[in-house]
């Protein structure tokens, strides 16, 4: 049985070139996502410099502002971060952490698991990537994932289970269009829970959304959702183009009425 309300988070990335541009995709997505009430939670992640001026383009809170990153110190000599308390400032309710693009630009598992310590000790839902870079026959990248996830758990205390996403991005499909296979993605999705359920028991496990990235597209959407049973989407190029994305969405959203 499905337990969560489809979670549909658009990564911009550093995408628009400018904030004017950014107001026009933001308002696209809104226009094309019309007035039908959709069972479906939607969160976008533009760049820092965009958050305050899309903040006010919604004022119904029906898309949430998510940040692409976020710096564990909440104050002081850092410079080029950008703090959670910033981001609360500006709109932002949930963070993405430790994406693979920031991982694969040196930051570690430690540092991850500082900025889920932090962010886990607000309101605020953390978006928490892990992914292994290739695949191999052995099945070695069951380690790596749980690698990465074991460490940023760490972070998150018991009584936080509802705000806490997990997004398998495996990097070789990221940006690739090499889809992983709606079965794979369900096996990795069973053994992440299996790791949610040894850290937090069974109850526990089952409040983590799970969620899958890399290369999604409407024309893949669905049967990543049936077969793959992941409870929603981390979207990258796809998330740019208003119309796929809300495509995604309305897929998420029949997903979501038909399926008990
Ligand atoms: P993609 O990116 O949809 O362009 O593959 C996904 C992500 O990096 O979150």
């Amino acid at each position: 049985m499905k337990q969560h309300v489809p979670l549909i988070v658009g990564n911009w990335k550093m995408n628009p070139a400018t904030v004017g541009a950014a107001k026009k995709l933001f308002l696209a997505i809104r226009k094309a996502l019309g007035r039908k009430r959709l069972n479906v939670h939607i969160a976008v992640a533009p760049p820092f410099p965009f958050l305050s001026e899309l903040e006010r383009l919604s004022p119904s809170q029906r898309i949430s502002l998510a940040a692409q990153d976020v710096f564990f110190e909440a104050i002081g000599a850092h410079t080029g971060e950008v703090s959670l308390p910033m981001l609360k400032s500006v709109g932002v309710t949930a963070v993405i952490v430790g994406h693979s693009e920031r991982r694969a630009r040196g930051e570690s598992d430690h540092e991850i698991y500082e900025d889920v310590s932090t962010l886990f000790k607000s309101n605020v839902t953390g978006i928490i990537c892990v992914g292994e870079n290739e695949r191999d026959d052995s099945g070695n990248f069951y380690s790596v994932v749980e690698a990465q996830l074991r460490s940023a758990l760490r972070g998150v205390p018991k009584t936080k289970l509802k705000q806490l996403v997990i997004a398998y991005e495996p990097v070789w499909a990221i940006g690739t269009g090499a889809v992983a296979t709606p079965e794979d993605v369900h096996e990795m999705k069973l053994f992440i829970q299996k790791i949610l359920t040894d850290h937090f028991g069974r109850a526990g496990a089952e409040k983590v959304r799970v969620i899958y990235g890399g290369s999604v597209k409407k024309k893949n959407a669905a049967a990543l959702l049936e077969e793959g049973q992941v409870d929603g989407f981390l979207i990258g190029g796809a998330s740019l183009k208003a119309k796929e994305f809300v495509s995604i969405i309305n897929i998420a959203h029949e997903y979501e009425k038909t399926s008990v």
